[in-house]
């Protein structure tokens, strides 16, 4: 805590309070940029400078006035960090003594009883990463709607390979690459969805009017975000009356409640990950979940090489080595005995930071608490657009500059970082992505690169995922923080807004 007053003692900024020159103004240059980005940033660049601003780079926060008395964390407060309890060496040193240092044993079996007992599904597949879940789970969905799990088997994909070839699939935008790219890897086209601003999920209205004018798309792949439940019923609605099939990366969501579901089993098929930052983890590790065997067993086979039933190697499918090892297992198998005790530290966490923050125009990532209970994985925030100040970013680089009274999300991603503390941009929406950015986007007010027969008026659609990653940031919620980590962490906030 800041030796000069609490929170209390901070002043409420006023929004109108704007000093008449800009006070600092930081860069970041990236070595490689698109050269027609780069121009529009140095043109950007060169009208300040008319201005007489101070372009800088490494600015140095810990100088600056505003964060007086504020000490740099002497370890590094991390975004969210693997908590270990002992129970995870137990069972890798039982893999270890027993021999089964392979992808069978004993952690496995019982790892895949408890998750699908814990989210209530019929089966749970463990494998080796989320990622690769997710790419089982657009197999298994493809192979059910167009016949074939490889593509090259029907007649419009001979010879061309990938079960999605030539097919549209729905997606969320605002998520990280991993829930998206399983279905490039199968020839498949994303189509991006806009966020609802009620849970920066996928938006349920924008999804209708995608299959408006997209009606033969037959798969949604839906992102639960931050652990935060998407409008999973509407959006399970909407597919069931297209036809279609959804997937759920509940890789963020693991122990979230939509409707007192598990996020997860609500869709065809659910997705979680163990990856290294995760609400438990098991360094690495994913798990399909899914309701009927066919599915189960297909996955197994596929994770393993595709393997058939013989004494030799005998193979008809295409195959993967996506299992997971027994010795992951193990560590997630303790992990999960904790499960419950995280998902309460990470939500006393959200509530710190929500009744500190909520007098700076910071709202936190928001929620339906009548219908659902997130997990809390990631504290994150979105200031108010009274209270920003002036950014901008290309693709690997971004200026801001300070005016009293306001701030943005880089300024305070920096300012913690000059204090040993990290924190994280919102994921940058698929559809911005340079990778992605030619791929059509719907949102509730139209879509963008889709062709001349979409619904749309000629408008420029609201982008609400864009605003999102604009205007929000993700903060420490690592559960070994304490509540005088956390302390400096909004001090640090708090002090962005200051003048200098
Ligand atoms: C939303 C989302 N989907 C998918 C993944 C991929 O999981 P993994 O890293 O286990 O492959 C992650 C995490 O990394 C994620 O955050």
């Amino acid at each position: 805590m800041q030796e000069d007053g609490g929170h209390k003692d901070r002043q409420k900024p006023r929004v109108k309070a704007r000093v008449a020159k800009p006070a600092l103004f930081c860069v970041k240059w990236a070595v490689q940029t698109e050269p027609a980005l780069e121009n529009i940033f140095k043109k950007a660049l060169y009208e300040r400078k008319q201005e007489n601003v101070k372009i800088m780079t490494g600015y140095s926060f810990r100088e600056d006035k505003r964060f007086h008395g504020i000490q740099p964390s002497a370890d590094r407060l991390w975004l969210s960090s693997p908590t270990m309890h002992g129970e995870e060496m137990d069972y890798i040193k039982e893999a270890y003594e027993t021999n089964w240092m392979s992808t069978v044993g004993e952690n496995i079996e019982k790892l895949e009883q408890t998750a699908a007992a814990y989210t209530g599904v019929k089966h749970a597949v463990a494998v080796s990463c989320g990622t690769a879940a997710l790419h089982l789970a657009v197999k298994l969905a493809a192979e059910r709607l167009y016949g074939s799990s490889t593509g090259t088997s029907t007649p419009q994909g001979l010879g061309k390979g990938g079960s999605l070839y030539g097919k549209r699939v729905f997606c969320s935008s605002l998520t990280f690459a991993a829930t998206v790219n399983p279905v490039v890897y199968e020839g498949g086209e994303p189509v991006f969805i806009d966020s609802s601003p009620e849970d920066w999920n996928m938006d349920p209205q924008a999804l209708e009017l995608a299959f408006e004018s997209y009606p033969d798309v037959k798969l949604v792949i839906l992102v639960h975000l931050y652990g935060v439940p998407a409008q999973a019923d509407e959006i399970r609605k909407i597919c069931d009356r297209h036809g279609a099939l959804l997937i759920e990366d509940a890789a963020e969501s693991l122990g979230a409640l939509y409707k007192g579901r598990q996020t997860g089993s609500i869709g065809d098929y659910g997705v979680i990950s163990f990856n290294g930052n995760k609400i438990i983890t098991g360094s690495s590790g994913g798990m399909l979940l899914v309701n009927d065997r066919y599915s189960a067993e297909k996955a197994r086979k596929w994770s393993t090489q595709s393997r058939e039933s013989a004494p030799w190697y005998q193979h008809e499918e295409t195959g993967y080595n996506y299992r997971m090892s027994n010795v992951i297992a193990g560590v997630v198998r303790g992990q999960w005995e904790h499960l419950d005790e995280h998902i309460k530290a990470k939500k006393k966490i959200y509530m710190r930071y929500e009744n500190a923050l909520k007098d700076y125009g910071i709202q936190m990532n928001p929620y339906d608490g009548k219908n659902s209970e997130p997990n809390f994985w990631l504290s994150s925030i979105i200031i108010d657009e009274n209270y920003m100040c002036e950014t901008l970013c290309a693709d690997k680089e971004y200026l801001y500059r300070h005016s009293h009274g306001r701030t943005c999300p880089m300024e305070i991603y920096d300012a913690l970082a000059a204090f040993n503390i990290e924190s994280r941009p919102i994921w940058k929406p698929m559809h911005l992505q340079p990778l992605y950015r030619n791929h059509m986007f719907v949102t509730v007010g139209g879509c963008r690169n889709c062709n001349e027969y979409f619904y749309m008026k000629k408008m420029e659609p609201a982008d609400i995922s864009a605003d999102i990653f604009y205007r929000g940031l993700c903060l420490p919620s690592d559960i070994k923080m304490t509540e005088e980590e956390q302390d400096k962490v909004i001090d640090i906030i708090a002090a962005c807004f200051h003048g200098k």
